[in-house]
């Protein structure tokens, strides 16, 4: 059976990936950002995932404002990216796994989430920065990438957004999913964006450290705490994009075990931006004793 050995949370800004493109990991500005990368290194190493199922938000390369689903699960056999303007390099393309990725469609459709398929999907900095930060040899043309990838997208773009409790329920699905798929596979789900943002309007440059602390505390172990907290509410404290926090929820949901915090690195700002990452075990066998 497919197992999830962990979590991990990112922030995806794309002047990320021009740091990256220019060797500047140990400039002053950047190094307390990538050092947090240390770790997930590290982890990843020993976690030995052979999929990433990744929570996103697409920012107008492959959804627009005119057709623009809530959610939408990737089911290619490779996802390619393209050019946003960012002034980056296109990432190369990434595998997919169609097969899980179809599993996950039929888990998730008969869990009541009607969601897009999409057996091609161009993919955005969302998901091409995270994984040039996750596994940086494999981003450059020198090696395969070591993981093929399910994307799925999360609205967070147009209003109405799902809510965070009905986020959290979708990552409750895919992990169920992923948990009863019969191959041995080992996983890691992977929510991208925030922390707090905002980066128009009168409050563009917007953070909010407290706020941040809150969800980075709340979300391990009682994700539900912030379920209360209604869009509205997430945009006043967080941001008009710090609600990209939904992929966030998303992959805390997919941790069906019990769940532990290994690392968190909490750095302002990257860009205009909020910056985390964290690294979040996944005890499936603690959490089903405990259940
Ligand atoms: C920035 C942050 C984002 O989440 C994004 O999608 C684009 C830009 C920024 O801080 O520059
Ligand atoms: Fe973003």
């Amino acid at each position: 059976m497919a197992t999830i050995v962990g979590g991990i949370g990112t922030t995806h800004v794309p002047s990320i990936g021009k740091a990256i493109a220019e060797k500047k990991q140990n400039d002053p500005y950047w190094r307390p950002f990538f050092k947090g990368f240390d770790y997930v290194h590290y982890w990843l190493a020993r976690a030995k995932p052979d999929i990433a199922v990744v929570f996103y938000n697409d920012h107008g390369l492959n959804f627009f404002l005119d057709k623009l689903p809530t959610f939408a699960v990737g089911a290619a056999a490779e996802y390619h990216s393209e050019d946003e303007g960012w002034g980056i390099p296109v990432s190369r393309p990434i595998p997919g796994d169609p097969a899980l990725s179809w599993h996950l469609i039929n888990a998730l459709v008969a869990d009541e989430f009607d969601v897009t398929t999409c057996q091609e999907m161009l993919i955005d900095h969302a998901l091409t920065i995270p994984m040039a930060l996750m596994w940086p040899s494999a981003a450059s043309v020198a090696t395969p990438w070591p993981v093929k990838i399910v994307p799925i997208e999360i609205n967070t773009v147009q209003h109405p957004l799902p809510t965070l409790s009905r986020c959290l329920k979708l990552g409750r699905s895919v992990g169920r999913a992923i948990e009863a798929y019969a191959q041995d596979l080992r996983v890691v789900v992977v929510g991208t964006g925030g922390l707090s943002h905002q980066l128009d309007g009168t409050r563009a440059g917007f953070v909010n450290k407290e706020f941040d602390k809150l969800c980075l505390d709340k979300i391990v172990a009682e994700p539900e705490a912030l379920t209360g907290y209604s869009i509205h509410d997430w945009v006043k404290e967080s941001g008009s994009q710090g609600v990209e926090f939904l992929n966030w929820m998303a992959m805390r949901g997919a941790l069906t075990g019990h769940v532990s915090e290994l690392s968190r690195n909490y750095h302002i700002p990257i860009s205009n931006t909020a910056a985390a990452t964290v690294v979040y075990d996944n005890q499936a066998e603690r959490g089903r004793k405990a259940a």
